[in-house]
């Protein structure tokens, strides 16, 4: 069977592996919704305009209409022989409605037509994109706000560095979240225009109206170069390097619920329905969800490659190649709201050892700026407070003992500025309070936090 939409200058048929070759039905389907939308918009204009008659409008809204239904249930059928989503359905339409259906493609291409429909899932998946994010947040808020006071260690260079408390580096998260967020919603201002009107490349000789169609389908406005309109996927691409560092972001926090579930830590306990087991060793509970996230980044990642690769040579205007966005796109999409999902619910089941924890950021000498700090501000110049405690240190790794465990009489070797309120801020609870400033992990602070987080995502 022959594709009549355009094989009329063609003395062959195109060859099978050609035709499966050039297909993008089988992926772009997904697509249908839109793109109906994007023809009553269309067709309702063309009426509108005087181009096409007030009958034919009528005709192809009846016909859209069912065919939506066909395809919401699963009735329609796909024929790899008219090549993509657009073609299946305004043959549909044309068998059903005839020559009001032949009509629907006055003024417009199948380029500025799938620029059209892209636009609009892409919108659609913004915003579920941003109600994600914003859940996770939530998740992450609460179990920040039940640790306000929980103790564990901070890490530089994944070695133990100061105390902080846990909800302090949950919201560090929150933070790099709502810059994600922002991020999408700004994405969404250039998501957000109208190609329709470009048709193939040079616009269409028709007495269209943009406008008209911009606003029935809820754009700002309408792309303003038909050129432009029609070859360029910076938006997908943008999308899908906001989803790159959400997921990037992901990864980071998913190594730390790794390590930190792990017996050598101990510091959380990730609940049994996001672990599995293995087959060969029957006591291990693995943290899979956390792995397939940090996993799953590479693959969003690597689509974002492939779009800014696709994109990089192509002339003005349309090529085929731009049929190779959306495999990239639409996995990124289905990645990355999957795993804000999975993320929020995981939070959610996550218990936490403070015990283990505390004793943690008791063991490797967190409070030593605190001891420097305090030199300082009995007189001593910082850099001479750093050597002396430095030396206190490696005197205490000697007898394997903490700071802390030292007597006043041996902490009184580094210096002799060193009194017995030193035990009160070599504490690990004096070492957080103390951080009291905006951006700091003293309790009040990560309180006052969650208060702003809460407010911003109302
Ligand atoms: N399936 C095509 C795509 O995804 C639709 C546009 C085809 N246009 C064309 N001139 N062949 O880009």
């Amino acid at each position: 069977q022959q594709n009549k939409a355009w094989s009329g200058r063609f003395n062959e048929p195109v060859a099978e592996l050609v035709k499966r070759y050039t297909a993008s039905v089988g992926f772009d389907q997904r697509l249908a919704e839109f793109d109906i939308q994007g023809s009553l918009a269309h067709a309702r204009m063309l009426g509108a305009q005087g181009i096409i008659s007030v009958e034919d409008v009528a005709a192809i809204e009846h016909g859209l209409g069912e065919i939506l239904q066909e395809i919401q249930s699963g009735a329609f059928e796909w024929l790899l022989d008219l090549e993509d989503v657009h073609l299946n359905i305004e043959k549909r339409l044309t068998d059903k409605i005839g020559d009001a259906g032949k009509r629907l493609h006055t003024g417009r291409s199948r380029n500025d037509q799938v620029a059209t429909d892209v636009r609009l899932w892409l919108r659609s998946v913004t915003d579920d994109v941003i109600a994600g994010i914003r859940k996770l947040q939530l998740s992450i808020v609460d179990l920040a706000e039940e640790h306000a006071d929980t103790i564990m260690p901070g890490f530089t260079h994944l070695q133990v560095a100061q105390p902080v408390t846990f909800g302090h580096h949950l919201l560090a998260y929150f933070e790099m979240l709502q810059r994600d967020a922002a991020r999408f919603a700004d994405a969404r201002k250039r998501i957000n225009r109208l190609p329709l009107g470009a048709a193939a490349l040079a616009g269409t000789s028709y007495p269209i109206n943009r406008e008209m169609v911009a606003k029935e389908l809820g754009f700002d406005g309408v792309c303003e170069n038909s050129l432009d309109a029609v070859s360029d996927r910076d938006f997908a691409i943008e999308f899908t390097a906001a989803a790159a560092l959400v997921m990037t972001h992901l990864s980071r926090f998913s190594e730390e619920l790794i390590l930190w579930s792990s017996p050598r830590f101990a510091f959380i306990d990730i609940a049994d329905r996001f672990c599995t087991g293995s087959s060969i060793m029957p006591q291990k509970k693995n943290p899979d969800v956390p792995e397939l996230v940090r996993g799953k980044t590479g693959r969003v990642n690597g689509h974002l490659v492939a779009l800014l690769t696709l994109m990089k040579g192509q002339p003005l205007a349309y090529n085929k190649d731009n049929q190779e966005d959306k495999e990239p796109l639409f996995d990124t999409a289905d990645t990355i709201l999957v795993t804000l999902e999975i993320y929020a619910d995981m939070l959610r089941g996550i218990k936490v050892n403070k015990t283990n924890m505390r004793q943690a950021a008791l063991e490797g000498f967190a409070t030593a700026t605190d001891l420097a700090d305090y030199l300082v501000k009995k007189g001593t110049p910082f850099r001479d407070a750093h050597e002396a405690v430095a030396l206190a240190v490696k005197h205490a790794v000697g007898k394997g003992c903490d700071l802390a465990d030292l007597s006043l009489e041996e902490l009184r070797q580094f210096s002799a500025k060193i009194d017995d309120d030193i035990y009160g801020v070599l504490t690990l609870e004096g070492s957080i309070a103390s951080r009291n400033h905006i951006g700091g992990t003293a309790p009040e602070q990560v309180r006052a936090a969650v208060g702003r987080a809460r407010k911003s995502l109302v």
